[in-house]
C-alpha cells in the first residue's frame, strides 16, 4: 500500500474504531465482535508501524480505553493504568522480544504467564488494611469510583489480616485485578434475560462491566461477580527492600495477604515455554474445565527490574503483552467476485478475499452462498468485511462495515448469461442455474464428482488433470475416461509413462461398481448416497435376482428407466415429489440413456452381488449418525447397520430410530433431544450392532 492509500485507510479505521470502542466501553453497547475489533486495531497498528509519521496522537493505538460514564464519582488513578499490546503469532512474539532486547541491550528469558481472563481491569487501594476505595480503569488516568460494588464481590477482601504475615501489609496499598463472571453465571444471567424478555450479552465481559457499573449495588451483589488480583503498584520501594524481585513473588506475597490470585499462572523459561503455555491454553478441552472465559495469556518479564527498565510505550509497557488466542474472526477486504458452475449447474458467487488470518488458517476464499445472500448483507467489490470460522471449518462473511467505505466499491451483478458458455441463466427462487447441460464448467464440476470417493472412486483424477484431458480434447464425457489409452497421456507435457500407467489401471481397476455407486455416480439432480442405495435397492433391482445373483446391467437399467413413472418412484420412502421428478426427468432425457449406452460399451458393469439371506436383527430401525466415530468411518457404520437389516437417514425426525452421536455431534443430536429419541453413545451402537 502507498503512503496516500495507507493515510486513507489509517483515517478511517480510527474512525470506525473509536466509533465502536465508544460503544463498547462507554456505552456498554457491541456492535461487532471483539475479535473483528482486535483485527481492525491490528491493522492499524501494522500500518502505523509501517508509516511511523502517520500515527496521531489520538489513535485508539495511543489510548487505553474509553471515557468514564458521567453517574459515578470520577477518580484520578495515581499511577496510570496501563494497557497491553496484542501478539496474535509466534512471529508477533519473536518481534517483541527483539524490539525488547534491542531497547534493553540485554536479551530476557524469564517470563510469568497468566490466563488472560475476559473480564474487566480494576484498582484496590486499602488503607490499613481496609478497603477504601475501588475502580475502573476508565481511560487509563481517570476512572470511576465503584467501591460500594466491589463491596458486593466476596472474592475481594474488605478488611485484611494485618498481622502475621512474612511482609507486613503496609499502610496504604494499590492493587490492581480483574473483575469477572464465571461461565456458569454467565449462562443463569442470560436465561434469566431471555425469560424477561430481554436481549442476552454477547460476552462474559459485558456482563462484568455492566454490573460493576450498576449505581444500585443490590443489582451488582445479585450478578455474583468474581475477581482474582494480579500486581501489587505501589508501594514499590517496600517490595524492593523486603527483596521481591519477580512478578511471580508478588503473586505469592498477595496470596499470604489474603487475595485471590491464578494457581494456573506459571513462569516460563524462554519463548518456547510460553508457546505451549498458550497452546495448552488454547485447546478447548483445557479451557472448557475452567470456570470463566479466557481470551489470551498475558506474558511479563518476570524480572521486575528489569520490567522497570522497559518503561512505557504508548499507553502499554514494554516488558508485557498480551497474546490472543487465533481469533475466530477477523476483517479483510473482498478483492472480486468469482462465479463458480456447480456440478448441477447452480451459479455460486465465491469471494476473493484480501488473505487473512482466521482461527490460526489463512483464508483467501470465501462462498456467499447464493445471490440473496448478497443482497442481505449488501455486500459490494471492494467492501472491508468481517469473516468468521465459527464451530466449523467454513469461513464466512458475516458483516459489512460499510463506515469503511470510499465510494470506489463497485456493485455485485448476477450474471444474465453464464460466465464459461455464455448461455441463458434459469432463475429458480434464490437459486441461478446455467441453462446448457453441457456447459464446460459444469461438465467439469460433473466429472469431479463422477470420479469422488462416493461414485467411481477413481484416485489420481484431480480436477486438475479432468481439466486438462477435456482441453486437450482426449474426453468429451465421463464415459470417455474409460476408453483412454496410457498414449495419449503419456504424450501430454509433465506427464510420463509411469503416471499415466498409473490413471490407467487404475479406471480399469473402477470399471466394474456396484449399483448404487453407479446410479449416484450420474449427478441426478438431489440424489444423493442414501437415495442411490434406495433406487437401487427398491426400484431397479428388484426381481432381478437369480441362483442367489443379483444379475444386472447397464442395458437392464435403460429397460427400467424407460418404463419409469414418478408416481412409483414417490411410493419409495423418503424420495418425495420434488426428487422424484428430477429422477425422472433425468432418464427421460434421451441424451441420458445415449450416455448409459456409452458407458455400457466403454466396459462399465455393474457388481454382481451375492444376495445374502437379509438379517433382521435391526430391521425397521432407522438410524442417524452424527459426529466422528473412532472406531470405524461414517461408511463402515452405515454398511454395519444396512447389512443388519437397518436403514440410514440423513435427518432426524419423529420415524427415527436412534441417533448415533460421536465426537462433536452436530445439530442433529440437539434435534434428537428435543425430539426425545434415543442417542448411543458409540459404546452403546458397538454393544447394539454385537447382540
Ligand atoms: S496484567 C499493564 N494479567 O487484560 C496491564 N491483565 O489487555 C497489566 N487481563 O487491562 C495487565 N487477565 O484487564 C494482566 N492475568 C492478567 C489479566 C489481565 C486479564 C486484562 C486486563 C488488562 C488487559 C490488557
Amino acid at each position: 500500500m502507498d503512503k496516500k492509500a495507507a493515510g486513507e485507510r489509517i483515517s478511517q479505521l480510527v474512525k470506525t474504531i473509536n466509533r465502536h470502542r465508544y460503544l463498547y466501553h462507554v456505552l456498554d453497547k457491541q456492535e461487532i465482535s471483539d475479535a473483528a475489533l482486535d483485527s481492525l486495531k491490528n491493522e492499524l497498528f501494522n500500518l502505523e508501524r509501517q508509516y511511523p509519521e502517520l500515527a496521531s496522537p489520538d489513535s485508539p493505538t495511543q489510548r487505553v480505553a474509553g471515557k468514564p460514564l458521567k453517574e459515578f464519582k470520577k477518580v484520578r488513578h495515581e499511577t496510570p493504568m496501563l494497557s497491553l499490546n496484542d501478539a496474535f503469532s509466534e512471529q508477533d512474539m519473536k518481534d517483541w522480544l527483539e524490539r525488547l532486547k534491542n531497547y534493553l541491550g540485554i536479551p530476557n528469558s524469564n517470563f510469568y504467564c497468566e490466563l488472560k481472563i475476559d473480564g474487566l481491569a480494576v484498582e484496590l487501594i486499602y488503607e490499613n488494611g481496609v478497603l477504601t476505595r475501588g475502580s475502573t480503569r476508565g481511560d487509563g488516568f481517570i476512572g470511576e469510583d465503584i467501591t460500594q460494588n466491589l463491596k458486593t464481590i466476596e472474592a475481594v477482601p474488605l478488611k485484611l489480616e494485618i498481622e502475621n504475615h512474612k511482609l507486613k501489609i503496609p499502610p496504604r496499598l494499590v492493587l490492581r485485578g480483574e473483575i469477572f463472571i464465571t461461565k456458569k453465571e454467565f449462562k443463569r444471567i442470560n436465561e434469566e434475560q431471555i425469560k424477561k424478555g430481554e436481549k442476552p450479552f454477547a460476552n462474559p465481559r459485558n456482563v462484568a462491566a455492566g454490573s460493576v457499573r450498576q449505581l444500585d449495588p443490590k443489582v451488582t451483589s445479585s450478578r455474583h461477580l468474581d475477581s482474582y488480583i494480579y500486581d501489587i503498584v505501589l508501594p514499590a520501594e517496600v517490595l524492593t527492600k523486603a527483596g521481591v524481585k519477580t512478578h511471580e513473588e508478588k503473586h505469592q506475597i498477595l496470596k499470604t495477604w489474603g487475595f485471590k490470585i491464578n494457581s494456573d499462572n506459571k513462569p516460563a523459561n524462554g519463548l518456547a515455554e510460553v508457546f505451549n503455555f498458550r497452546n495448552f491454553w488454547e485447546k478447548k478441552e483445557n479451557r472448557d474445565k475452567l470456570p470463566f472465559e479466557i481470551d489470551g495469556i498475558v506474558v511479563i518479564v518476570n524480572d521486575d527490574k528489569v520490567f522497570d527498565a522497559g518503561g512505557v510505550i504508548g499507553k502499554a509497557p514494554r516488558a508485557a503483552i498480551a497474546y490472543k488466542f487465533s481469533p475466530r474472526e477477523a476483517e479483510t477486504i473482498i478483492e472480486d467476485i468469482k462465479i463458480q458452475v456447480g456440478r448441477t449447474g447452480v451459479l455460486t458467487p465465491v469471494a476473493t478475499l484480501r488473505p487473512v488470518e482466521v482461527g490460526g488458517v489463512t483464508i483467501s476464499h470465501s462462498t456467499l452462498h447464493n445471490f440473496d445472500e448478497i443482497k442481505r448483507l449488501g455486500l459490494k467489490i471492494g467492501d472491508t468485511v468481517v469473516i468468521s470460522r465459527a464451530g466449523d471449518v467454513i469461513p464466512k462473511v458475516i458483516k459489512v462495515l460499510k463506515e469503511m467505505r470510499t465510494g470506489k466499491e463497485k456493485e455485485i451483478k448476477i450474471p444474465a448469461n453464464c460466465p464459461f458458455d455464455g448461455a441463458k441463466i434459469i432463475k429458480e427462487g434464490a437459486v441461478y442455474r446455467c441453462g446448457n447441460p453441457k456447459c464446460g464448467a459444469r461438465h467439469l464440476q460433473f466429472l469431479k464428482h463422477f470420479v469422488s470417493r462416493s461414485a467411481f472412486n477413481i484416485q489420481g483424477l484431480g480436477p486438475k488433470i479432468l481439466n486438462r484431458l477435456l482441453g486437450e480434447n482426449l474426453i468429451s464425457d465421463a464415459a470417455d475416461i474409460f476408453q483412454l489409452k496410457e498414449g495419449d497421456i503419456a504424450v501430454l507435457e509433465r506427464f510420463g509413462e509411469k503416471s499415466a500407467q498409473n490413471i490407467i489401471s487404475e479406471t480399469k481397476s473402477r470399471q466394474i461398481i456396484s449399483l448404487p455407486r453407479f446410479i449416484y455416480s450420474l449427478g441426478i439432480l438431489h440424489v444423493g448416497e442414501e437415495t442411490s442405495r434406495l433406487l437401487a435397492d427398491k426400484f431397479f433391482a428388484r426381481g432381478k435376482s437369480s441362483g442367489g445373483k443379483q444379475v444386472f446391467q447397464i442395458k437392464d437399467l435403460i429397460e427400467q428407466a424407460k418404463k419409469i413413472t414418478a408416481e412409483e418412484l414417490q411410493e419409495i420412502p423418503d424420495i418425495g415429489p420434488r426428487m422424484a421428478q428430477s429422477i425422472y426427468d433425468w432418464f427421460s432425457n434421451e441424451k441420458n440413456i445415449e450416455f448409459l449406452g456409452k458407458m455400457e460399451k466403454s466396459g462399465v458393469e455393474i457388481e454382481s452381488v451375492k444376495r445374502q439371506a437379509p438379517s433382521v436383527k435391526l430391521k425397521g430401525k432407522i438410524f442417524v449418525l452424527t459426529g466422528t466415530l473412532e472406531a470405524m468411518s461414517r461408511e463402515q457404520a452405515k454398511e454395519k447397520i444396512r447389512s443388519l437389516g437397518g436403514e440410514i437417514s440423513e435427518s432426524v425426525s419423529k420415524n427415527t430410530g436412534y441417533v448415533v452421536a460421536g465426537l462433536e455431534p452436530g445439530s442433529k443430536f440437539e434435534k434428537a433431544k428435543e425430539l426425545g429419541i434415543s442417542v448411543l453413545n458409540e459404546q452403546e451402537f458397538l454393544n447394539m450392532l454385537k447382540k
